[in-house]
């Protein structure tokens, strides 16, 4: 194995010029976690809110630190505790809340992180799935309890987290509405959304009402829209809006102090919320590789298609995230990791 590995690495927080192709040291890994040859890794809009700074309040990384939260690839050793993989497997996994490290030649992942590559698709689209896939069902699934015959509104269904939202809920019986402007309108019918409102044209509220829930993931005005579009008593789950007191209690395992921080920073949209009787929820979603063999049965069996705006090689990367920071991506927008010498 050699020690030293090529990555993108962020030496401080801010501007995309923090953020480089790097040397770094090959990770150890631990009892507990797989050592993966990367083979591609996913962007996603937290990458780059990361280096940004966005998110310091709920995680800060000791820097220099290796980037990148998603990846697939090939298992090249095992911890002494692991018990599911084996050396040669092929992987998939959202890696660590707190670690990052998938934009690499190597990356440590804890076991429970990881899930045996759907085969049905190549190595970039396999490394597309988990955090927006993950993202997407622990929403649909445990927040939401889409079933059969509900009708469920998603706002911003183009991007990597909506291409998997609308299919996932497709999946569960629903009928889905989403919005999207004239670039991905095509996309987001082909995946199985009934209705779409182009919001660059039209006030989804003004068109839409009586859904038995929504899954927002654009935030502010599409968010607060949403509240009149879903009945009485329903739920409106955000990746995008505000946290509230359930994130920190729930999903961060925070304490009193987090939980008081996001009833203050919530409590305009929350009584917003209440003023149309529906309750509102901001998840952070969770690595689990139970849940990624599950997407990757899904992806197996024809059943959810992975959206990839574009796959770039790795020394590309600054690209590629601008490319994503642009917001306009559909689907996903991953890199591909060059051969160790
Ligand atoms: N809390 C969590 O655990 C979690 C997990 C995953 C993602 N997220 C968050 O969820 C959000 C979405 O993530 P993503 O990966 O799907 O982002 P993304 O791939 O960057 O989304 C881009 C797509 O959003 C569309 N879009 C932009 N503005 C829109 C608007 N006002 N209304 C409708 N569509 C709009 C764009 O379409 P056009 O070209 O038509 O503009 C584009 O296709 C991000 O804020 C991300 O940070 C949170």
């Amino acid at each position: 194995m050699p020690e030293q590995m090529q990555a993108f690495v962020m030496k401080a927080y801010g501007g995309p010029e923090v953020a480089a192709l790097a040397q770094a040291p090959v990770p150890v890994p631990t009892a507990t976690q797989l050592l993966v040859r990367v083979r591609a890794a996913g962007l996603n809009p937290v990458d780059f809110k990361t280096r940004r700074g966005d998110l310091k309040l709920v995680q800060r990384y000791r820097l220099p630190a290796v980037m990148g939260n998603e990846l697939a690839g090939e298992v090249v050793a095992c911890g002494d505790q692991v018990r599911r993989f084996r050396v040669g497997d092929a992987v998939f996994a959202r890696v660590a809340k707190g670690a990052m490290g998938a934009f690499a030649q190597f990356a440590a992942v804890e076991e429970d992180h990881a899930a045996i590559a759907p085969t049905r698709v190549d190595m970039p689209t396999a490394a597309a799935v988990p955090l927006a896939g993950l993202t997407a069902l622990q929403a649909l699934r445990d927040e939401l309890h889409v079933g059969e015959g509900q009708r469920i509104f998603i706002p911003g269904g183009a991007g990597g987290v909506g291409t998997f939202a609308i299919q996932l809920a497709r999946h569960f019986g629903a009928r889905v509405a989403t919005t999207a402007s004239s670039r991905g309108e095509a996309l987001v019918r082909r995946l199985g959304a009934d209705t779409v409102v182009d919001y660059t044209r039209e006030r989804p509220a003004a068109v839409l009402s009586g859904f038995d829930g929504a899954f927002d993931l654009v935030g502010g005005e599409a968010l607060e829209q949403a509240f009149g579009i879903v009945r009485p008593g329903s739920t409106v789950v955000s990746v995008a809006g505000m946290p509230e007191p359930r994130t920190a209690s729930k999903d961060l395992h925070g304490g009193l102090a987090m939980q008081a921080m996001f009833w203050a920073a919530s409590f305009s949209l929350r009584r917003r919320a209440r003023a149309h009787g529906v309750h509102y929820r901001y998840l952070f979603m969770h690595p689990s590789g139970a849940d990624l063999a599950e997407l990757a049965r899904l992806v197996d069996a024809g059943a959810l298609e992975v959206i990839v705006d574009g796959v770039y090689p790795f020394e590309r990367l600054p690209e590629a995230m601008a490319r994503l920071e642009a917001g306009h991506a559909k689907g996903k927008i991953v890199v591909t990791m060059p051969d160790v010498a």
